[in-house]
């Protein structure tokens, strides 16, 4: 029997994982939205280019989670995104009981499931979910690290002029402003950025980084980033099916680690099948602790916020 990955919400980014899923040919996809039809025509749609992309998934477009039965993977992107000048935290209230009843519903059908959530603002969506989910924490998982690593790997590939292949690069904390890019640990071809640009380029990229989202935002003006988020979640989703062991950052629940208790917040992992392996504790100078409790802190305003709201 083929692997199973669901995706809930069929708009943007829930169609570019499943896209990015059915193309790696490696699980069956169920893309479900409430909206009827919509998903149903974008399953088919990519149905039809299985021929020509030479993939035989299949893509099945849903409305009533029966369909999402017995998935090994889900994730969520439901949510309504953001708007220019909005910022993710506006989206805390809605979001939050969109998130709830979608994993309530998800892990209803698909008990073994490990979850990847993808709606904003992302590290408190993490803790609705695992709240609503009753789900180990391996098995709650957000994305965020691999897709602020990706933005940051493209701006230094840009500056320098070199392959993305040979770029590898670290990006911790919460999915937010204060999300915090380690130049030390950011690499080309294993030589650190450090030694090969000034301060203040680095200063540049690690800010456009944090920013990266609202840069979209900004330029599309009627919806935020959705190909670099898709292919992210469907990178750790991939990782998971195929037991990859694969290192990357994601949103976990930090019970300790980095000094933070009882959060989601994002730090190196390994992912593999059953979701987190294994969460990586790296010696930090004081200045990047001190980013990383800014950035914590960031989150448990959020989380608090949402205790306020109920
Ligand atoms: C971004 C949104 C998806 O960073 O959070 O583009």
């Amino acid at each position: 029997m083929n692997s199973k990955v669901t995706v809930v919400g069929a708009g943007n980014v829930g169609s570019v994982v499943a896209n990015e899923v059915a193309l790696g040919g490696y699980a069956d996809v169920v893309l479900l939205d409430i909206v009827e039809g919509m998903p149903q025509g974008k399953a088919l749609d990519m149905m039809q280019a299985g021929p020509i992309d030479g993939y035989d998934a299949t893509v099945t477009g849903a409305n009533d989670y029966a369909e999402t039965a017995g998935s090994d993977v889900v994730v969520i992107t439901s949510g309504v995104a953001r708007k220019p000048g909005m910022s993710r935290d506006d989206l805390l209230k809605t979001n939050m009981g969109i998130v709830k009843s979608v994993t309530e519903s998800v892990v209803a059908q698909s008990p073994d499931a490990v979850l990847i959530i993808v709606a904003n603002p992302l590290d408190a969506m993490c803790h609705v979910a695992y709240d609503a989910a009753g789900l180990p924490k391996e098995r709650v998982i957000g994305m965020a690290g691999v897709l602020d690593s990706a933005r940051f790997r493209t701006f230094v590939a840009m500056e320098l002029g070199v392959s993305i292949a040979d770029v590898q690069a670290l990006v911790l904390g919460g999915h937010g402003d204060t999300m915090v890019p380690l130049p030390r640990y950011t690499t080309v071809g294993g030589v650190p950025i450090t030694e090969l640009m000034s301060e203040e380029q680095i200063t540049a990229l690690s800010e456009r980084t944090a920013n990266g989202g609202a840069e979209i935002v900004s330029l599309l003006k009627t919806g935020s980033a959705y190909y670099a988020p898709g292919a992210a979640a469907a990178q750790m989703a991939e990782a998971i099916i195929h037991d990859r062991n694969r290192v990357l950052p994601a949103s976990v629940l930090l019970e300790g680690e980095y000094g933070v208790d009882g959060l989601y917040v994002g730090v190196p992992v390994k992912l593999g099948a059953g979701g987190v392996k294994q969460i990586y504790t790296l010696t930090l100078t004081d200045d990047e602790q001190k980013m990383l409790d800014h950035s914590a802190s960031a989150v448990r305003g959020l989380v608090d916020a949402m205790a306020a709201l109920g």
